[in-house]
């Protein structure tokens, strides 16, 4: 099989997912090609000609409007009703026919897809066959109506979906509002994490190889006792999140004296939201969709977006955690030997 995966990811665990997900299809015999969609195209722009929001970045512009100009934004289900071609804006040229399966991956945001990838799939030229596509998600434990946007997008271009996988991580919107982050912790929890997202993949792979274009049958965990326990996990996440987004993520605060006008925020941006004021400092005029990477990359911390995440943790990707759970590893087996 000839495989692509596009992929958006905001702080890097939807990027590491994805490769999990390539070296299964590699292992057994596939080509498999990974794509960051911020590689693909001008995604700033493509946002930016149309933006798409979460609802809750909408509910916040009307209440703490950021800026006195109007902001045309669509929440998802009015960007699906009114997605059509509009050929100047489709700046995405590659037509990927030659693939037998594409998968699809995104962060899950307050339940539904980040607006950047629902504005990338919706932009998509219509493609010549029907390809088979999945969908692949990262999140801690909540999806909502994630799978069940993707799949109406997909459809938009004409294209079948097959499946959807999914993993919960580790959940990086939480380090900016704890006062540290145990590097070697949160790197053990995520190589713990990988063997369970292996073991999904494999399975998922097995179901595709054995009936292409059928629909996979999600993996999920059988078991009563934990379907009783999550359904207040669920309940919790519901409105525990939709809180945490409203009341403590929200704005932009810049600590001047911290800042060393370096731009990374600038660049950062995948909705091309952070600019520079008149004297050289990043401001951003509106609500976003609240990704982090402005924040969690911010080399001297001087961005925070609420008093809760002044002076707190920063998430600093997979391969920083990957790294400290490995040295620890290595420091103790050391120490071992040479006590032995
Ligand atoms: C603004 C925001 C909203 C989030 N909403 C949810 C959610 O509704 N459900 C959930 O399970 N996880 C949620 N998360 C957690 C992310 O889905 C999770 O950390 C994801 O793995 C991040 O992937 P990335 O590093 O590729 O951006 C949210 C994270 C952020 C930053
Ligand atoms: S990343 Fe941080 S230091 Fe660099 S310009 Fe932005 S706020 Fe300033
Ligand atoms: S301003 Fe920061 S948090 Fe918001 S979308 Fe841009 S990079 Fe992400």
């Amino acid at each position: 099989m000839n495989v692509l995966l596009l992929y958006f990811s905001g702080t890097g665990i939807t990027r590491y997912y994805s490769s999990l997900i390539e070296e299964e299809f590699k292992k057994r015999g596939h080509n498999c090609q990974t794509l960051d969609i911020e590689e693909l195209t001008d995604l700033p722009l493509l946002w930016q000609r149309r933006p798409v929001a979460l609802s809750y970045t909408i509910r916040a512009e009307s209440r703490r409007p950021l800026s006195k100009f109007p902001w045309p934004y669509y929440d998802l289900p009015m960007a699906l009703k009114y997605a059509r071609e509009i050929p100047e804006f489709n700046i995405l040229k590659s037509d990927w026919s030659r693939y037998d399966l594409i998968g699809f991956g995104s962060p899950v945001y307050a339940f539904r897809p980040a607006p950047v990838m629902i504005r990338f799939m919706l932009d998509l030229p219509r493609f010549e066959k029907e390809i088979p596509v999945f969908s692949f998600a990262t999140h801690d434990g909540a999806q909502g109506d994630f799978e069940a946007f993707m799949k109406l997008s997909l459809a938009k271009k004409g294209l079948n979906h097959i499946g959807h996988l999914d993993q919960s991580f580790i959940y990086s919107a939480a380090a900016v509002m704890r006062s540290k982050m145990n590097h070697v912790k949160s790197g053990k929890l995520l190589i713990k994490k990988s063997e369970a997202a292996r073991n999904k993949i494999a399975h998922f792979i097995e179901r595709i190889e054995s009936d292409p274009v059928g629909r996979v049958v999600p993996f999920r965990a059988r078991d009563i006792l934990s379907k009783i326990i999550g359904i207040p996990y669920r309940f919790f996440y519901s409105y525990g999140i939709d809180f945490m987004l409203n009341y403590t993520l929200f704005g932009f605060g810049i600590n001047k004296e911290d800042c060393v006008q370096c731009m990374t925020c600038v660049r950062q941006c995948p909705q091309g939201l952070i600019e520079l004021d008149k004297d050289d400092y990043p401001i951003r005029y509106y609500h976003c969709m609240y990704c982090l990477r402005c924040l969690n990359w911010c080399p001297t911390n001087a961005l925070y977006f609420s008093p809760t995440t002044q002076g707190k943790a920063r998430f600093p990707g997979p391969e920083i955690l990957l790294e400290a759970a490995e040295r620890y590893d290595e420091k103790h087996k050391r120490k071992k030997n040479s006590n032995s």
